[in-house]
């Protein structure tokens, strides 16, 4: 951890210097995802903690509210390195993982080519969402964002709606 820190309130440039410094710890605060520690069995640890979320909801979905539930395109809003964009993406016809962060979007694209996950189209996210809005989608996941997110952005974005 060798850069300075941005302020604290410019959440953009906070995510960006994880993305950029400690991409996988960013996303799930363990020592053992700091670049330091990460290991290849760290790193599947952290992608097989993706795909046991993503079954979990998609079984719950299923269990819930639709037996026949299948998903043609979907939207993974805040997808740091591709947690779970990547397992979303064996479920789905196309993803499309959105992100603040240049740099977690260059570790994603990267680990979908590792992992042969190719109907996943990574897009720098802006507070609009410019880039995807005359898109549809069926399904949309966003984890552990949120609440990374400033309430005034928030509503900036809401009252444009
Ligand atoms: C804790 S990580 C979670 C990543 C992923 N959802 C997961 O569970 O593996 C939060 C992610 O949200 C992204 N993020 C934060 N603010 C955002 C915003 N305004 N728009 C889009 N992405 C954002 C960060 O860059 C980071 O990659």
């Amino acid at each position: 951890m060798n850069e300075m820190k941005p302020s604290i309130t410019n959440t953009d440039a906070v995510w960006e210097w994880f993305g950029k410094n400690q991409p996988y710890f960013g996303v799930l605060v363990d020592t053992k995802y700091t670049n330091e520690q990460l290991n290849e069995e760290a790193k599947n640890n952290f992608f097989a903690s993706g795909k046991a979320h993503v079954d979990f909801v998609l079984e719950t979905i299923k269990e819930h509210f639709d037996t026949n539930f299948t998903i043609q395109r979907a939207l993974d809003f805040g997808c740091g390195v591709g947690r779970l964009t990547i397992p979303l993406s064996a479920a789905c016809g196309q993803v499309v993982g959105v992100d603040a962060s240049p740099s977690m979007l260059q570790e994603a694209t990267k680990n979908a080519k590792e992992m042969a996950a190719e109907n996943i189209e990574f897009l720098l996210a802006d507070d609009d969402l410019s880039k995807v809005e005359s898109e549809s989608f069926d399904f949309i996941n966003s984890f552990i964002v949120f609440q990374h997110i400033p309430v005034a952005v928030d509503i900036v974005s809401c009252n444009d709606c």
